[in-house]
């Protein structure tokens, strides 16, 4: 999964700003508020870059303004080296060949009332006409490729389960071929044992097809597991980046320190340690002086 520094970046996101607008009802002001601040980075082909932060960080964001779903306010955001930051319908109706979205929710994001069949095909439906027969065979091998039995595609996503719905939203990201695939916390609303088999049939596609992932996360447990590099971000900027070795054993900024160590462990003892860690780590990002403290 490692991808050459020498590689061009598939994707390439500038001094991105994210602002919301919202005017307050009773005034006539509008009130802007800027949640994703001057945030650069970039993802080679076949390369998994994840974004961590905690809650309103402003991950989400990000990923919705390449998808052109968030005001973008500033910067620029590259798709192998042409900018598509402010793509029109059109071109953003071409864009959905190359990159495509995995949601969090998998009980939200499949329409309830289409077959998983049609579901599957809608993305391909907006780019070409599918004869009933070529529809039924793409269908059939998107369900083998993701590990569901072929008589889903005639059920509806009510029928199945968290797991199952996500590997459903997997296989219908797929039926484009995609180059870039954003995925939003999709494995936060499964147990630990699906989300662990979730995640290996995310691992293993890339594999195969050489896709790039950018995975946004507030789960070090499983950026660790899966991401090639990570940014860590804070409060909408990004403070800390690098391999997933170097943030996660060497972190060097304070609120990574304070992120890993509020990372849940099993194990009740190194929780107590983790826990005193993070506190050590949130005095120390205050300014606090640490009697004995050596650097973790
Ligand atoms: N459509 C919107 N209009 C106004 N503010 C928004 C909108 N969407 C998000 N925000 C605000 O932007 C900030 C960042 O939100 P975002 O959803 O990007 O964070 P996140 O890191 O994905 O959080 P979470 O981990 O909870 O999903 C938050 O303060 C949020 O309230
Ligand atoms: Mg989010």
């Amino acid at each position: 999964m490692n991808a050459s520094n020498l590689t061009p970046p598939l994707l390439e996101v500038s001094e991105l700003s994210v602002t919301y607008a919202r005017r307050q009802a009773w005034r006539r002001k509008v009130l802007e508020t800027r949640v994703v601040k001057s945030v650069s980075f970039s993802i080679a082909p076949g390369e998994t870059l994840a974004v961590v932060g905690e809650s309103g960080s402003g991950k989400t964001s990000i990923g919705r303004a390449i998808l052109g779903l968030a005001p973008v306010s500033g910067g620029t955001i590259r798709l192998d080296g042409r900018d598509i930051t402010f793509a029109d319908n059109a071109e953003r109706r071409r864009l959905a060949s190359d990159m495509q979205v995995i949601f969090q929710n998998p009980y939200g994001s499949l329409n309830p009332s289409l077959t998983v069949g049609d579901i599957l095909t809608e993305p391909l439906r907006v780019r070409e006409k599918l004869s009933q027969t070529a529809s039924l065979k793409i269908v059939q091998q998107l369900l083998e490729r993701v590990g569901m039995p072929a008589d889903a595609a005639n059920r509806y996503p009510g029928n199945f389960s968290g797991g199952q719905r996500q590997r459903i939203a997997i296989a219908r990201a797929l039926s484009v071929r995609p180059r870039l695939v954003i995925c939003d916390e999709p494995t936060s609303a499964l147990d630990v044992s699906t989300q662990a088999t979730v995640l290996d049939l995310l691992a293993e596609l890339q594999r195969d097809t050489g896709m790039s992932y950018l995975f946004i996360s507030h789960d070090l447990a499983v950026v660790r597991r899966f991401a090639d590099r990570v940014a860590v971000l804070h409060k909408g900027a990004i403070v800390e980046t690098g391999s997933v070795e170097a943030v996660c054993d060497h972190p060097e900024h304070p609120y990574t320190r304070a992120l890993i160590a509020a990372a849940p462990v099993p194990d009740p003892l190194l929780q107590r340690a983790r826990r005193q860690a993070r506190l050590r780590a949130i005095q120390l990002a205050a300014g606090q002086p640490q009697p004995g403290q050596t650097n973790e």
